[in-house]
C-alpha cells in the first residue's frame, strides 16, 4: 500500500544524506515497526511518507499511485500521524474540540461530526474527559486524546513517531496496547517508530535503521536474532534478549520461555 523505491534525502543546509537508499514495501493493515537510534533517519522517512518532504532520489507509490507535486494533499487524507509532543499538536481548547478539529477542516456535518468524535474518544477510553482542557491531562491521557484526533478522519495509515517516548514504562506499555486493541479492531496499517527494542516485541514485521540506511528487516524475532546488527545500531539490547544471547549464542526467546528455561 506504501511503497517506497530506493529512497534518498539530503537535507539543503546538510553535506550527508539522511537517508541513503531506502526501499520499503508496507503491506495494508500490517503493524510494522521501524527501531533506530537517535538521527537514524526515522522521521525523515516519515516526512518522506507523508509527501512533507520530497525525495532527493526515488519514488513513493501509495495504493500504486505515484505521489506528484499535484496529487500529494489528497495522498495525505489517508494518514494521520502522532508526535512525540502532543502539546505541540493540540488546537482545540477542550478535548471534543480537540478531536473535531480535524473533521471541521474536511467540512463534516455537524451531527456526523459529534458521532464521529465521540466514538474515537471512546475507543481511546477518554469519553468522559471530553470538555477537559487537553493541556492539563496527564502524559498518557494526551496520546490518547492524539490517537482519537488522528483515528477520527478514518485514516488508511496510523503513524506513531516515537509518541510513546515522553512516557514512563507502564504509560507507554498503555498505549501500546491501545494500539493493538485498535489494530485488531480495525483494517488500519500501523507504522510504530521507536528507538525501544522491548517495544517492537509483537509487530507483525520490523526494520532496524541505522544512519539513514536499513540495517536489517523482517519478523520480530528474526531482528531479535542477529544481535551484532542491533549492537552496530547503537540500541540497548532488552535483558532476556541479552540472556538468552548469553545462553543460548543467538536463539532468541521471549521472556516466557526464558522464565521456562530458568
Ligand atoms: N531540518 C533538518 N536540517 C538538517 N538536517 C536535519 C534536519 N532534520 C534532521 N536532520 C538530520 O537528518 C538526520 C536524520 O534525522 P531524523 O530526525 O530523521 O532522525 P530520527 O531517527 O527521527 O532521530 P530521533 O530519534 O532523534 O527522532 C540526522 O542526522 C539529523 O541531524
Ligand atoms: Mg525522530
Amino acid at each position: 500500500m506504501i511503497l517506497l523505491k530506493n529512497i534518498s534525502y539530503k537535507y539543503s543546509q546538510s553535506s550527508r544524506y539522511a537517508l541513503n537508499h531506502i526501499s520499503i514495501d508496507f503491506k495494508k493493515s500490517e503493524f510494522v515497526s521501524i527501531i533506530g537510534h537517535n538521527g537514524s533517519g526515522k522521521s525523515t522517512l516519515v516526512k518522506i511518507i507523508m509527501g512533507i518532504l520530497t525525495p532527493t532520489e526515488g519514488e513513493v507509490y501509495i495504493d500504486g499511485e505515484k505521489v506528484t507535486e499535484e496529487n500529494y494533499q489528497t495522498i495525505r487524507d489517508k494518514f494521520s500521524i502522532v508526535f512525540q509532543n502532543p502539546d505541540n499538536q493540540f488546537v482545540g481548547a477542550t478535548v471534543e474540540d480537540d478531536v473535531a478539529f480535524g473533521l471541521e477542516n474536511r467540512g463534516v456535518p455537524h451531527e456526523t461530526m459529534k458521532e464521529k468524535v465521540e466514538l474515537a474518544l471512546k475507543e481511546v477510553g477518554m469519553w468522559e474527559f471530553r470538555t477537559h482542557e487537553p493541556h492539563r491531562l496527564s502524559g498518557g491521557q494526551k496520546q490518547r486524546v492524539a490517537i482519537a484526533g488522528a483515528l477520527v478522519t478514518n485514516p488508511d495509515v496510523l503513524i506513531m513517531d516515537e509518541s510513546t517516548s515522553m512516557l514512563d514504562p507502564i504509560g507507554r506499555r498503555d498505549i501500546l496496547s491501545l494500539l493493538k486493541e485498535i489494530h485488531k479492531k480495525r483494517d488500519t496499517t500501523i507504522i510504530y517508530i521507536t528507538h525501544d527494542l522491548t517495544e517492537i516485541e509483537d509487530s507483525d514485521y520490523a526494520y532496524v535503521m541505522n544512519k539513514g540506511e536499513i540495517a536489517s528487516e523482517g519478523k520480530v524475532y528474526e531482528i531479535y536474532e542477529d544481535t551484532d546488527v542491533l549492537k552496530e545500531s547503537n540500541l540497548v539490547l532488552p535483558f532476556n534478549i541479552e540472556l538468552s544471547e548469553a545462553l543460548m549464542q543467538g536463539e532468541y526467546m521471549s521472556y516466557e520461555e526464558l522464565v521456562k528455561r530458568l
